[in-house]
């Protein structure tokens, strides 16, 4: 008998979750930028929560590296797309969060999609974590944005206050 794998994982597939590898590690590296952006303002309850973040995008990374190596997969790291922004307000921050997020979602979504067309009935599963996560993060990031709306600017220590007792899944 030899090794041979009977679970074939087709090319386009591999193409696309090597690359979310690369994507889970550029949000950690949107989410250090936030965490530095609240650090520099002493809003120490904010960059807590993006360092929660960064580190759970990180833990996304290894859910798919460790994924790629069970299926067999070569893992291809590329070079992470990303420059510092300049951000002018909180709102921008937070917002900034949330479309990353539903960048995420549509990635994910489409992956499950083609996962679908060939039959990777292996992939679909492991995808579903992601699928119920990224439902997870954007309400986190839509709760922190009708929180701040709520508040308004002056509001924002307030705020701060309540991120600093959170863990690590919820925006309260
Ligand atoms: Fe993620
Ligand atoms: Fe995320």
């Amino acid at each position: 008998m030899t090794a041979e794998r009977w679970i074939i994982m087709e090319e386009k597939i591999y193409t696309l979750l090597n690359e979310q590898v690369n994507k889970e590690f550029q949000s950690a590296y949107v989410y250090l930028d936030f965490y530095n952006f609240f650090e520099e303002k002493s809003l120490d309850g904010f960059s807590k929560w993006y360092k929660d973040q960064a580190n759970e995008e990180i833990s996304h990374a290894w859910r798919f590296i460790n994924y790629l190596h069970d299926m067999d997969q070569q893992v291809k790291l590329t070079p992470i797309e990303h420059k510092s922004q300049k951000y002018s307000s909180v709102k921008e921050v937070l917002e900034g969060g949330l479309h990353h997020e539903q960048y995420i979602s549509g990635c994910i979504r489409d992956i499950y999609s083609q996962a679908n067309e060939t039959k990777d009935f292996e992939t679909m599963n492991f995808l579903n974590y992601f699928l119920s996560e990224q439902i997870e993060e954007e309400v986190n990031a839509r709760n922190l944005i009708a929180k701040y709306d709520f508040v308004g600017e002056s509001g924002v220590l307030g705020m701060n206050g309540i991120l600093q007792n959170s863990s690590d899944h919820q925006a309260q």
